[in-house]
């Protein structure tokens, strides 16, 4: 990451003290914070209902989080004591407007003490219901703007996903935001675009001359985008029986996947023209018919099963869910995108917990060569055909697969794989997720952000999914034990005379389906 001068300001974390704030947020600006990334005139403001001092506070950062703790425990005490005296508390009721004068009085105070310019960034950590509420009580104490004579001051607002519940809560939350700040002041985290093997999506595809010509309907066969995770859902059951895969993970990192695979070239690197190509990409998705859901998209749950030996809850005994849940924790979505780079290209998207093994990546299929020349040949394009993967994560990297003369006589032809780990630009310091973000706000620059449009096209291309899938009895939530690859039924999506999906290994050259197990 380049260090570049970020302006002073003040962070305010509302939900300070709730699980993201533990796990993501403090150890990503304490690693920042470290590798002196943060401008000298910084703090934080954490806020929320919890009845803390700052002192309190501070010992929620250092003694009660392990996460923290990981980077502590490498950290100088010079280094840990500046940071904690960083970090301010103040405890207010989010959902009395009134509260929120304590806050601007205690940013008063920061600014005054530490110099901060007036620069303040408001992270809304908090459950979704509050999105509404504290920008409007933030905009009614006048903390959405910068305060008179202070122009050059900036206010943003940092929201996490879920991003509204379906298209018209969507909506009315983009609505809602826009009445406080303005679009270009709020930033929407998809902590998915933080990565940097989402980002080489683009570099892969556009600084390089030998992919382009090959990236559209002539010469793709069809593309996979696969996200397995080998875990369940834990204590998060009662959020995720609301959720489900669809909504938690489909309808934004996975399209984000999908519109960084899939958009036209923008003009120039920068937030406008990068979120404009997306967004074109997101109004081209084909519609599936509610009545077609059926035939283009299959759930499942994950049933009690044995992994490694060791016995694994169904997603019905999971803590906080229903026992007659038909909550997905696996969705599979075949779509098309009509436009004129992917007509007739089919996609197909996939994520599902307690899977074997816990991979993202986008599998792109070419076609095969017009005709068969060589023995062999055909039986190795329908095992595996020319395939590049690009791996988001773990070992991350690129795969490309094709074939090979076999030594010897005759033409006997073998699959083979030329790779790219990551890991190998070594020497690169690669940021964490939401350090990238947390600095790319800081300086201003949304292009990592979601854009308020198109987070409703997703939702406009999901939702018919969504509701098929309420309203409809007959459409099965098919069971799949847990350390398996989901529903058996979604390999037939992808036509099975032809072809499977490819199912990961966490090394970027295995894919044979259990090899975690
Ligand atoms: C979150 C989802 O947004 O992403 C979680 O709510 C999921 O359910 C997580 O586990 C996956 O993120 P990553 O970066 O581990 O792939």
């Amino acid at each position: 990451m380049q260090k570049e001068t970020i302006e002073p300001l003040i962070l305010v974390i509302f939900g300070a003290s709730g699980d993201l704030a533990k796990r993501k947020l403090l150890p990503a600006i304490f690693d920042l914070f470290e590798r002196k990334y943060l401008p000298k005139n910084f703090v934080v403001l954490g806020v929320s209902r919890s009845k803390l001092s700052d002192d309190d506070f501070r010992d929620f950062a250092f003694n009660e989080n392990e996460f923290l703790a990981k980077e502590f425990a490498a950290a100088n005490d010079d280094v840990k004591a500046a940071f904690a005296k960083r970090l301010f508390y103040q405890p207010i009721d989010t959902n009395n407007a009134d509260d929120y004068a304590m806050v601007k009085a205690r940013l008063e105070t920061l600014d005054a003490e530490f110099r901060t310019a007036g620069n303040v960034i408001f992270y809304l950590s908090t459950p979704p219901v509050l999105y509404d509420k504290i920008p409007r009580f933030l905009a009614a104490q006048g903390l959405n703007k910068a305060s008179e004579g202070n122009e050059n001051a900036y206010r943003r607002l940092v929201i996490e996903k879920p991003f509204g519940y379906d298209l018209k809560s969507a909506k009315a939350l983009n609505i809602s935001l826009k009445e406080n700040f303005d679009e270009e002041h709020i930033y929407r985290i998809d902590h998915y675009l933080g990565k940097e093997t989402v980002q080489n999506l683009l570099v892969t595809r556009f600084a390089n001359g030998v992919f382009e010509p090959l990236w559209n309907r002539n010469y793709i066969h069809h593309v996979e985008i696969t996200n397995a995770e080998d875990i369940g859902v834990g204590s998060r059951g009662g959020y995720y029986d609301k959720s489900g895969a669809l909504r938690d993970m489909l309808q934004n990192h996975l399209m984000q996947v999908v519109a960084h695979v899939a958009m036209e070239p923008p003009i120039s690197p920068n937030a406008t023209s990068i979120r404009k190509e997306k967004t074109k990409l997101f109004e081209s998705l084909r519609p599936i018919a509610e009545s077609d859901v059926a035939k283009f998209a299959i759930r499942g749950q994950y049933t009690a099963s044995k992994v490694k030996g060791k016995s694994v809850l169904g997603y019905r005994d999971e803590e906080g869910v229903p026992d007659d849940s038909k909550t997905e924790t696996f969705a599979a979505v075949k779509f098309f995108i009509d436009n004129w780079r992917w007509s007739g290209v089919p996609f197909y998207a996939r994520t599902g917990k307690q899977l074997p093994t816990k991979v993202t990546e986008v599998c792109i299929t070419f076609n095969q060569p017009p005709h068969t020349l060589f023995r062999r040949q055909k039986e190795m394009y329908e095992s595996a055909n020319n395939q590049l993967i690009i791996r988001i994560q773990p070992d991350e990297g690129l795969l490309l697969n094709f074939g090979m003369k076999i030594p010897g006589e005759g033409f006997h032809v073998k699959n083979v794989g030329m790779d790219f780990h990551y890991s190998d630009l070594s020497d690169n310091d690669v940021p964490e997720a939401y350090e990238r973000l947390l600095l790319d706000c800081m300086r201003g620059d949304a292009t990592l952000y979601a854009h308020g449009d198109s987070v409703e096209y997703s939702w406009e291309f999901v939702e018919p999914i969504l509701n098929a899938w309420k309203n409809d009895e007959s459409i099965p939530v098919y069971g799949y034990p847990a350390g398996t690859w989901g529903p058996e039924i979604a390999d037939e999506l992808i036509d099975p005379a032809e072809r499977t999906w490819r199912n990961p290994c966490r090394r970027l050259t295995d894919d044979t389906s259990f090899c975690e197990l």
